[in-house]
């Protein structure tokens, strides 16, 4: 059952309340997902857009009650569409109920977070030390990204147990699935251990057998649909995605998929030029793995024509012509939308990472304009624009737009034979951004040319020569 899947990303905030994104389904429903995915909607102090939940089994009033949920899972379902959450597991937000009795000693949640006397030389995500000091508790929280954020011990099976609560309160109310957020990043052996990392940084702070074990009890069923997102690091191995993946989830993202055409070690505050060789070659290999899903874009990362300079036509071909079968696409993906252009004054940035990566920029020695031009490039915020629903209904009424060309595309994904069944053989190019292949299925063979630099026509035809789709 789980085999091909279509996934689109929601980020709740950017088209409005619950109701308002019932309302938009029919629309998103043209793209044929088979499941929506929405960034979180639980009550958060939203300090990290959402991804710091004070309570899980709430939903934030911006976006509306049980009620508004309810509605749209029917109305997704009507589209034959299943919601999925975000599971947000690795850590909670300091404003949750575990985390005030956790601090104040309370002997049931004392265990809940990761507490220690001694910080360890660890860096968190978004910049600055992974250990802080409580001063109601006494000791040291980890936190891998921001300091509101504690993590949670996930060796605690009290927390793995009211994980299966959360899980089965959104089940019952009708969630088909969940992504889970920073799904590689639970263990906490290293510290029992008192092992150092490699490297000041939890890059090689990866999921150990026993959480994948814990995992996949926690989410294994033939009833739900789940993605993991794997956080930083490089992946460029596979036994890492397979631990991980393979073994408790039904899909994965791997950030490496597109870091490695221009961020190292994923530190998305600093692009470098494309590296189009490494990437093609990586992308072959990967899209191969059964479980892979293939984003080229998140709320999480800038917009993919601006980010790789390409036409969104291109982009959608190099995203449905290769072998994947758990494509992920971004709200406004679907128009070809552009980063955003967003203010000079760092002030005026909501998410807490463009803030963080300008505090690390400055203290680097950047100066006020070179830390925000970066900023500007790299910022998620260029993602959390709202939708721009005008230029929607333009590009409806023109069968050329990036719209139609994205409503074309995943239907040969979804039905072409060569597209679902086919393998990948890569064609030897020097064109810099040039990047062909065959895919072959029985007697047919396709011949894809794709030109991200746009100097040539973008195109996928068949062995009489015929094109199946063309970006002009
Ligand atoms: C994930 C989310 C990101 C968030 C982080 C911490 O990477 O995609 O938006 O900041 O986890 O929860």
């Amino acid at each position: 059952m789980k085999k091909r899947k279509l996934i689109y990303q929601i980020y709740p905030t950017a088209i409005g309340s619950l109701r308002d994104i019932a309302e938009k389904i029919p629309l998103i429903a043209k793209l044929q997902p088979d499941y929506i995915w929405l960034s979180p909607i639980f009550l958060s102090p939203w300090v990290d857009g959402g991804y710091d939940v004070q309570d899980y089994c709430k939903i934030d009033p911006r976006f509306g009650n049980m009620s508004d949920f309810k509605n749209l899972v029917s109305v997704a379902k009507k589209h034959n569409i299943g919601i999925l959450l975000d599971l947000v597991i690795n850590h909670t937000s300091s404003e949750h109920m575990w985390f005030k009795k956790s601090e104040r000693h309370d002997p049931w949640y004392k265990d809940y977070y990761v507490w220690v006397d001694k910080p360890l030389n660890w860096n968190s995500f978004f910049g600055g030390p992974a250990f802080d000091y409580n001063e109601n508790r006494g000791k040291y929280y980890l936190h891998l990204f921001d300091r509101t954020q504690p993590d949670l011990n996930f060796s605690n099976p009290r927390v793995v147990h009211e994980f299966r609560q959360i899980i089965k309160f959104w089940t019952d109310h009708g969630a088909a699935g969940f992504r889970v957020d920073s799904a590689n990043v639970l263990a906490e052996d290293a510290l029992k251990s008192g092992v150092l990392p490699r490297i000041a940084g939890f890059f090689n702070y990866y999921q150990t057998k026993e959480t994948v074990a814990i995992l996949e009890k926690l989410l294994s069923s033939e009833k739900i649909f789940t993605i993991a997102e794997p956080i930083g690091g490089e992946f460029t191995t596979k036994s890492r995605f397979h631990e991980l993946t393979n073994k408790a989830f039904d899909a994965s993202f791997n950030v490496g998929t597109v870091d490695v055409a221009d961020t190292f070690l994923s530190i998305k505050d600093r692009f470098y030029p494309i590296k189009y060789r490494k990437w093609f070659r990586y992308l072959a290999k990967w899209t191969q793995e059964d479980k892979l899903s293939l984003a080229l874009e998140s709320h999480d990362m800038p917009r993919s024509p601006s980010r790789f300079k390409s036409d969104p036509k291109t982009l959608a071909m190099l995203q449905f012509l290769l072998p994947c079968k758990f494509p992920c696409i971004y709200q406004g993906q679907e128009l070809g939308t552009k980063n955003a252009k967003l203010s000079d004054n760092i002030d005026d940035y909501p998410g807490v990472q463009s803030r963080m990566m300008y505090r690390r920029l400055r203290k680097e020695g950047r100066t006020k304009r070179q830390a925000m031009r970066q900023v500007k490039i790299s910022s998620r915020d260029n993602a959390r624009q709202p939708m721009d629903w005008s230029e929607y209904l333009l590009q409806e009424g023109d069968d050329k737009s990036v719209l139609h060309f994205y409503r074309n595309i995943i239907d040969l994904w979804k039905n072409d034979p060569v597209l679902i069944h086919g393998d990948i053989k890569v064609k030897k190019t020097s064109r810099k951004g040039v990047f062909e292949f065959y895919r072959t299925y029985k007697k047919e063979s396709y011949f894809i040319h794709l030109d991200l630099k746009g100097h040539t026509k973008s195109y996928c035809k068949n062995s009489k020569g015929e094109i199946i789709i063309a970006n002009r």
